[in-house]
């Protein structure tokens, strides 16, 4: 009955949530020498030419990067894995400067993390992640949204989470909305206010 109760918790993990991980290797197909990263990089100089000679890489989660430091400049990789699929990709990077998974590290957390933008990334530039159950005073008007842990948020076009509700959700654990046309001032989480 235990073994059965620990099993069952073990396939639940992998296929609910996962910690976000990248790691680039020095040959193709996911082998060779390896650089992990499972943190936000805003200055990654010192890694640039390293990552230059990676060959391939292996990533779960949702991952961005940048040629600039502080998540600027062009938008290298924009990938994002779903649920537990882990896929190795053959490829080499554009000299990248920052690089970042995005909201936070573990997707079963259910959170709304919100961005100011970079150019037309609409993805780059600040990011605020809120875990809390109402957030406000963002100090810029968000563009993006990412969504984690299957948690759904109401947005408010004012900073008293009053006006025109719009309920944002995604469809899995991870995922993420353009919210640029909302000028959204405050969240909740959650769909069920009025
Ligand atoms: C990546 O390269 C390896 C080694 O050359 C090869 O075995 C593998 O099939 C390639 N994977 C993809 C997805 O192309
Ligand atoms: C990144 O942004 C922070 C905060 O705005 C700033 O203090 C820092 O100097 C920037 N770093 C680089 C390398 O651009
Ligand atoms: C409220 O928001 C919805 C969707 O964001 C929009 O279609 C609708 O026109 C808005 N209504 C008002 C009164 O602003
Ligand atoms: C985001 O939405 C706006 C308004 O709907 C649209 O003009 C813009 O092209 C979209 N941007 C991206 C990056 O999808």
């Amino acid at each position: 009955m235990l073994l059965q109760l620990v099993s069952f918790l073990a396939l639940g993990y992998l296929v609910l949530g996962y910690e976000q991980a990248l790691t680039f290797y020095t040959e193709p197909g996911c082998v060779g020498t390896s650089l992990r990263f499972q943190n936000k990089e805003s200055d990654l100089t010192a890694y640039s030419p390293l990552l230059g000679e990676m060959k391939s890489w292996l990533l779960q989660g949702y991952w961005v990067a940048f040629s600039e430091t502080n998540y600027t400049g062009l938008r290298n990789l924009h990938v994002v894995s779903y649920e537990d699929m882990v896929r190795c990709y053959n490829d080499t990077l554009f000299p990248t400067l920052s690089l970042r998974y995005m909201g936070p590290l573990e997707t079963t957390t259910p959170s709304a993390s919100i961005y100011s933008g970079s150019g037309e990334y609409f993805m780059g530039g600040v990011e605020r992640t809120f875990t809390g159950l109402a957030a406000n005073n963002f100090g810029f008007l968000p563009k993006f949204l990412v969504l984690t842990g299957r948690s759904s948020w109401t947005g408010f076009p004012n900073e008293d989470f009053s006006g025109n509700a719009t309920c944002f959700s995604v469809m899995d654990i991870i995922g993420y909305i353009n919210i640029s046309s909302y000028g959204i001032k405050s969240l909740v989480q959650g769909c069920n206010a009025e």
